[in-house]
């Protein structure tokens, strides 16, 4: 049997996009009552998927590519050009596993400690100050714990506008105007400054610990045998830092769950590894942050009666996934318990991608995000005591990324 893809009319609803935001596809599937459907975005004609078996299946390398998938300003801000996000095939394997490589116990256990120190260190700090604003003072914290974690130097004088820069790289790519011309600036500064220290790291000049990404990175052959060209090493590098310093999102968003559910949060004052896993991983599901992935149809195919053609341009809902009616059992309340004896899925629960991580392209910062979680969760309950005043905690759901209005202001804070 053939079918249609459901399909609302009109020439382009890219303006839809930006107003509906994370919810674009939720609400057309919803509409629709079906998890795939067809509409027309930026002029082309695009297919949007939600839920298990489609995730299963956007994440079938066979059928889809990610060459040509990303769109233009999403690689002048946060992507860059011809990393590891662009590659299919053995290209990309090959680049995978440099940085699966980077993801040993032993490097998480280190981001785990670095994080703990910069906390400590931060809170000592906080005491002192009338009010702190925790979006800007977790950049910096991620920033220092990113560059230490990947063994790039950074003096403390540019703690501060090295975070402004990276966090403009995520901040900016669905923006508009000026706002979003700042993150492409800061990504041509970035670049610089990193293409520059790999040419440092190659001539001998600089030496980086041997297992750090600085040096993994710089020192990484690809298939042919060659060096990556400095500029794309760069763009690889931006590639760890920048994701670490994007955390400040999950940490706005942790440390208003601790707010808004002080009985869950009551829990974990016992310490219990578990209990911090799942509010962890109920931050991720609950809240949105990377709305969907982006793939191109490889070849022609039928999957459930319906044709994919060659190239289509096809969008998999992260958010709306992690929030599917038939997947969760009340999806619109945060329920950390609800981890306790889920059954892991690698495409029902998809907050960072889903699928395999050596052959697609799931995240490889997956275990780095949730232990700097875990650690920030625990600094936040266990091991000071804050207030928030009155502020405004909404978010929007067309602001990508969301983020707390407020961005989470917290005052009289004390060490425990
Ligand atoms: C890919 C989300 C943190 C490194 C991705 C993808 C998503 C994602 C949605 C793409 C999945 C796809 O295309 O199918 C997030 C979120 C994070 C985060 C929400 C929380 C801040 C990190 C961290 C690192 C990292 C901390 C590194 C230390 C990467 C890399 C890729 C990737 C290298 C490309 C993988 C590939 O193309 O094969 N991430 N990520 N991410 N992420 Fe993350």
């Amino acid at each position: 049997e053939v079918k249609h893809f459901p399909k609302e009319e009109g020439l382009d609803h890219s303006l839809d996009l930006l107003k509906e935001g994370y919810l674009f596809i939720t609400n057309r599937s919803t509409a629709f009552q079906s998890d795939i459907f067809e509409t027309r975005l930026l002029g082309e004609r695009v297919i949007c998927l939600r839920g298990r078996e489609a995730a299963a299946l956007f994440y079938d390398p066979q059928k889809f590519k990610r060459e040509g998938a990303s769109p233009n300003r999403i690689q002048k801000t946060l992507l860059g050009k011809k990393g590891v996000q662009t590659l299919d095939d053995e290209a990309h394997h090959h680049r995978k596993a440099m940085f699966m490589s980077l993801m040993t116990p032993v490097s998480l256990q280190r981001m785990r400690a670095l994080i703990k120190k910069e906390w400590d260190i931060a809170a000592k700090k906080f005491s002192q100050e009338k009010e702190i604003i925790l979006y800007d003072e977790a950049k910096k914290v991620l920033c220092r714990a990113a560059c230490d974690w990947a063994g790039v130097p950074l003096k403390e004088n540019d703690v501060e506008e090295t975070a402004n820069l990276l966090g403009l790289l995520f901040e900016t790519p669905a923006a508009l105007g000026p706002k979003h011309w700042q993150g492409r600036h800061a990504r041509t500064k970035l670049e610089k400054w990193l293409k520059e220290l790999v040419i440092e790291v190659r001539n001998g000049n600089f030496i980086p610990p041997e297992d750090k990404s600085l040096f993994i990175i710089s020192n990484h052959r690809q298939l042919d045998g060659e060096l990556l060209d400095a500029d794309i090493a760069a763009v690889e590098l931006l590639n760890i830092l920048r994701p670490i310093v994007a955390v400040a999102v999950y940490i706005c968003f942790t440390a208003l769950a601790v707010f808004q559910h002080p009985k869950e949060a009551g829990k974990l004052r016992s310490n219990d590894e578990n209990l911090l896993q799942n509010f962890v991983q109920e931050v991720r599901r609950f809240y949105p942050f990377f709305p969907f992935a982006p793939a191109r149809v490889k070849a022609d195919f039928t999957w459930n009666g319906y044709s994919f053609e060659e190239n289509t341009l096809t969008l998999l809902d992260l958010y709306g996934t992690n929030h599917h009616p038939k997947l969760w059992d009340n999806p619109e309340l945060f329920q950390p318990n609800r981890f306790s004896n889920w059954k892991d899925s690698p495409f029902s629960f998809i907050p960072q991608g889903g699928g395999d991580y050596d052959f697609g392209h799931r995240c490889a910062g997956e275990w780095v995000t949730i232990e700097i979680m875990k650690e920030t969760l625990n600094f936040l309950v266990n091991k000071i005591s804050f207030a928030i005043p009155d502020q405004d905690l909404s978010y929007s759901f067309n602001d990508i990324p969301a983020l707390p209005h407020s961005k989470i202001i917290m005052k009289e804070i004390h060490l425990k």
